[in-house]
């Protein structure tokens, strides 16, 4: 009876220290704390605006003023994408972030930001007031698109900067925040013609907010992360957070 017991306890030890929605969002939490102390992170590795950083001291060394932020959890490849706004921040920034995670710790870290400086078209305060207006309920389940659907908007969408053929599939209203740029009803609307590609995709998906976010290297070059919410197989948002001088 006492093994037993033992080994139910040591069962739900290793559970927790899974990838769950809970280990996750817990995971996601400490990072927002130790953004609002500039302190408390640890990471294998870490990359800033796509360089090789140091915690100790890139943006994470100094308190951030922390306004609206939201998560996306990754059960499958166990990551989370934080988007952090950050317009009261003194300079306004937008984070992005993308964590990856081995027996529940940091082992790689990217963080992109943006302020009115480095960002393209970018004003930190003006994205942050359309994104607040955006509905993301959770998507009940029985309605989720699979991974596959998800990821697959995200790519025709950057496919159609080398290809102006690609289809999208987008709701209408689509929405796209873009710096400080907000285009709708269409978001894919003014997508230079032309032959650019969006390389080194690295993805982090939820599907039960029917969202990925990938970073890129935009054109082949600058640092970028582009997140798509999906609703029944069609593209209803973009942030694009783009960083123009690094
Ligand atoms: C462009 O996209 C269309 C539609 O997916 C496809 O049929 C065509 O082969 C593509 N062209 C090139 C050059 O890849």
């Amino acid at each position: 009876m006492v093994k037993l017991l033992t080994l139910s306890a040591l069962l739900a030890t290793h559970v927790a220290a899974e990838c769950t929605r809970e280990s996750l969002q817990k995971h996601a939490d400490t990072y927002i704390s130790s953004l609002k102390a500039g302190s408390g992170l640890q990471a294998s590795t870490y990359t800033e605006q796509f360089k090789p950083s140091s915690l100790a001291k890139g943006i994470h060394s100094k308190p951030i003023k922390v306004g609206l932020t939201r998560h996306l959890l990754d059960t499958t490849a166990c990551a989370t994408f934080s988007e952090i706004n950050a317009p009261e921040n003194t300079p306004p920034m937008v984070i992005v972030t993308q964590t990856r995670y081995t027996d529940n710790k940091v082992s790689k870290m990217e963080t992109l930001y943006t302020t009115k400086e480095n960002g393209w078209i970018a004003d930190p305060a003006v994205f942050a007031s359309y994104a607040a207006k955006e509905s993301r309920p959770m998507i009940p389940e029985g309605q989720r698109d699979t991974r596959a659907v998800i990821q697959s908007i995200a790519d025709a969408y950057f496919d159609r900067f080398a290809n102006q053929s690609v289809p999208v599939p987008h709701a209408s209203p689509c929405e796209r925040l873009e710096g400080m740029m907000h285009v709708a009803p269409d978001c894919t609307a003014g997508i230079p013609k032309g032959n650019m590609k969006m390389t080194n995709r690295r993805y982090v998906i939820d599907e039960a907010y029917g969202t990925v976010d990938a970073f890129v290297n935009f054109g082949g070059g600058m640092p970028d992360s582009h997140e798509f919410r999906v609703e029944g197989g069609k593209l209803k948002y973009v942030h694009a957070v783009t960083v123009a001088k690094s």
